[in-house]
């Protein structure tokens, strides 16, 4: 039987937009029908950007979800709306793809959670960076126990966006209300859940330090200077389970970084290095296996097999057809990511270790 082509609605047409619309455009399964911006001048843009007509477009999400000619729905926005758009595209039965982090709080990203456990409808958390065939191999090496029992989970992400005044055209990653938190919602989430999904260690415990060096910022759209309500750094060390520790350092002030990645899991017979080039997002992966013994030890850069190539959209359109790897981040992992956010804010609040094992 021919498959259907899915049919996307896209809400927000902001930054993030044209990494979506790429993966889907490159899909055979599935076609972007409309799209909504509650701008104007963003939805024009990308509305010509993507060849929609402006007979498909909105800008009021609420008209798009009722359109009547979409199948799923992508939800870009900015975080505080995420959960509220989700939970209207389920009272219609759509299922949706949407931003990590999934929401502001436990509170409500556990709502949403519980909703689509009771109505079963299908969801992907766009955890970008598990889509890297470098994360897939990793993993892959780590499951055969090639590097042996994991020691340490040493994880850097560093981008210098927050050194520029006028780095993003809007402000709202820099206010709380709109964001929920900076660097920890932003860059950590994608690294904690990037080491569970490599390793399939589970975290125990955190101690974190958390910090904003830029007090003041001009806002993009009025030129006035506001304060800034989220950290531009964070420092976490984690002890998990099985023993290991890790510790993660995450900065948006960090001179000369675009989007740089770098994760060395070292383990009793090897070690892996993840790392991801500032410019390109072209990822590399590099082993070292060897015996203490050794005098000299060779770290050998991987060609990664084609097997290991995804795109996460395709998972998205995988998860809808019934025939996923089961690889992509669900509501589940998107819960369980907020809960370590709101524990590690803790932590930094309380300059103390905070239990996560029940997570
Ligand atoms: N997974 C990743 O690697 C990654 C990377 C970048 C951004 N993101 C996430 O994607 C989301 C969007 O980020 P962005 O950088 O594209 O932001 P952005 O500000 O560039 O774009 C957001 C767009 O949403 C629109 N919008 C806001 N409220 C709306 C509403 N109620 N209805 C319709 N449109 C609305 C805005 O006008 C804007 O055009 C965020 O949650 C962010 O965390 C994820």
């Amino acid at each position: 039987m021919e498959k259907k082509v899915i049919r996307i609605g896209v809400i927000g047409t902001g930054l993030i937009f044209n990494r979506h619309f790429a993966g889907i455009k490159n899909s055979p399964d599935a076609e972007v029908t409309a799209i909504c911006d509650n701008n104007v001048k963003a939805l024009e843009e990308k509305a010509a950007l993507a060849g929609i007509p402006m007979s498909q477009t909105f800008t009021n999400y609420i008209d798009l979800l009722d359109c009547g000619y979409i199948d799923a729905v992508l939800i870009a926005t900015p975080n505080s709306t995420h959960v509220e758009i989700a939970l209207e595209a389920i009272k219609r039965g759509l299922p949706f793809a949407m931003e990590k982090p999934v929401g502001m709080n436990v509170e409500e990203v556990q709502k949403l959670y519980d909703v689509v456990e009771e109505k079963k409808i299908k969801n992907i958390v766009l955890f970008f960076y598990r889509s890297k065939a470098s994360a897939r191999y990793a993993r892959k090496i780590i499951e055969n126990g090639d590097i042996g029992e994991i020691h340490h989970v040493y994880t850097e992400y560093y981008q210098d966006y927050n050194l520029r005044p006028f780095s993003l055209p809007t402000f709202w990653r820099f206010d709380k209300k709109i964001a929920g938190g900076g660097v920890v919602y932003d860059l950590s989430s994608h690294m904690f859940d990037l080491v569970t999904f490599i390793t399939g260690l589970e975290y125990e415990k955190v101690c974190a330090v958390n910090n904003n060096i830029i007090k003041m910022r001009p806002d993009p759209e009025t030129k006035q200077m506001r304060e800034v309500t989220t950290e531009d750094y964070s420092h976490v060390l984690a002890q998990f389970k099985s023993g290991a520790s890790g510790a993660f350092l995450v900065s948006k002030c960090c001179m000369g970084r675009k989007n740089y990645q770098r994760i060395q899991i070292y383990g009793s017979k090897g070690v892996i290095i993840y790392s991801l080039t500032d410019q390109n997002l072209e990822d590399t992966i590099e082993v070292c296996i060897g015996s203490p013994y050794t005098e000299s030890y060779n770290y050998t850069k991987l060609n990664i097999p084609a097997e290991f190539k995804n795109e996460q959209m395709q998972s998205f359109f995988d998860i809808m057809n019934d025939c996923s790897d089961g690889l992509a981040a669900t509501l589940v992992d998107g819960l369980k990511s907020q809960k370590l956010i709101e524990r590690v804010y803790e932590s930094a609040e309380k300059m103390q270790w905070v239990d996560v094992s029940d997570i």
